[in-house]
């Protein structure tokens, strides 16, 4: 039996009170869908910046009443550090991942990603620390390995980040270090490689690579390929990040003040991604126009990302479920579904 498989045992067996922070958004709502469907009790915090409540109503149509019961929600900003002690009153564990997300938003408005990344995230550190929660596991991202050209990224190798979202980022693991430095409260920063699936949000300018594309091949518009198409990612299916905050909030404590790749371990280029999505979609009989147009390469992004995921599965037993091609099978039957 996988690490996974037996901690979701445990936790069946012996609920624990969670706090998700950012639970209206792609990656916190999936996170409450899978902890109410173990029948956890669990605690969400958000301000819909970037969140939509349409999350939460379908997470609610996914699990039961007595599920359902077992939620319940603060709207409320984490720039406000007493909405961050109301919330982690009682928690066993917090799966931080409010923030606003996105390099070009965060080049347009450092001031504001800033106040989200970095005053949020102290407040919600200190809360917890001040809380004596069991563990605090945090949405950090690869985009900390700015300019450093090795590939595969490993966690102890990182260069200059490319962006003031890459900065703030980069200081949520500097704070963690520091609070266990300090004050001896462990934390676990998972480095988030480029995340798709269920509910990741097609609309808005700083929308992510696969909703944008797929909404937009959906609806006969043109699809925008920045650069030649050669730029590469790490692209990590939902299911494999939540199993990963799983394994993360329960981590023994000697993987705990560590961060980890949170990536499949393989790198797709834009192109091929493109071919995949298109393949995906004919496979389901949705018509996609011709050609995708390609131009400018954007500033503050990386030319190619892959992770090196050995610590993440030697250290806390991490075992990938999803590959790219199924990941992608998912997330379009999703988006064929939900986008209007
Ligand atoms: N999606 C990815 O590929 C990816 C990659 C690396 C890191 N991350 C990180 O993962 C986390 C979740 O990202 P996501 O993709 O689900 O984005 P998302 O925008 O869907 O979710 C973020 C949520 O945080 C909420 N939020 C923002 N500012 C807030 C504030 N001040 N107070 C309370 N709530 C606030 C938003 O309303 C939203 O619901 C973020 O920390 C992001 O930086 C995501």
């Amino acid at each position: 039996m996988s690490r996974y498989e037996q901690i979701q045992q445990q936790l069946i067996e012996s609920p624990k009170i969670w706090l998700v922070t950012g639970v209206a958004g792609f990656i916190g709502s999936n996170l409450l869908e899978k902890l109410l469907k173990l029948n956890q009790t669990v605690i969400g915090l958000d301000n819909f910046a970037t969140g939509h409540q349409h999350n939460l109503d379908e997470v609610k149509s996914l699990v039961s009443v007595e599920q359902w019961a077992r939620f319940s929600f603060i709207k409320g900003d984490i720039r406000d550090y007493k909405t961050c002690e109301q919330a982690v009153e009682g928690v066993d564990y917090v799966l931080h991942q409010a923030a606003l997300g996105s390099v070009p938003r965060s080049i347009a408005d450092p001031i504001t990603s800033n106040m989200a990344n970095v005053t949020g995230f102290l407040n919600m550190l200190q809360a917890a620390k001040e809380a004596k929660v069991n563990s605090f596991t945090y949405a950090a991202s690869s985009s900390t390995y700015g300019d450093h050209p090795a590939l595969p990224k490993v966690e102890e190798n990182i260069g200059n980040p490319l962006s003031p979202y890459a900065v703030t980022k980069y200081v949520n693991e500097l704070y963690a270090g520091v609070y266990a430095r300090t004050y001896g409260f462990n934390t676990i920063g998972l480095r988030y490689f480029n995340v798709f699936g269920r509910r990741q949000d097609p609309n808005g300018a700083y929308a992510a690579v696969i909703p944008k594309w797929t909404a937009a091949a959906i609806k006969g518009e043109d699809v925008f390929i920045n650069g030649d198409g050669e730029t590469s990612r790490d692209f990590c299916y939902i299911d494999n990040v939540v199993q990963m905050n799983i394994l993360g909030a329960t981590a023994p404590q000697e993987a705990k003040n560590e961060v980890y790749n949170v990536a499949l371990g393989d790198r797709t280029s834009l192109n091929q991604l493109y071919q995949s999505i298109r393949d995906a979609l004919i496979g389901k009989d949705i018509k996609v126009k011709g050609n995708p147009i390609y131009r400018e390469f954007r500033i503050g992004d990386v030319k190619h990302s892959q992770a090196d995921i050995n610590k993440a599965k030697i250290k806390l037993g991490y075992l990938p479920a999803y590959k790219i091609a199924e990941g992608i099978e998912e997330a379009i039957s999703w988006y064929i579904n939900n986008i209007e």
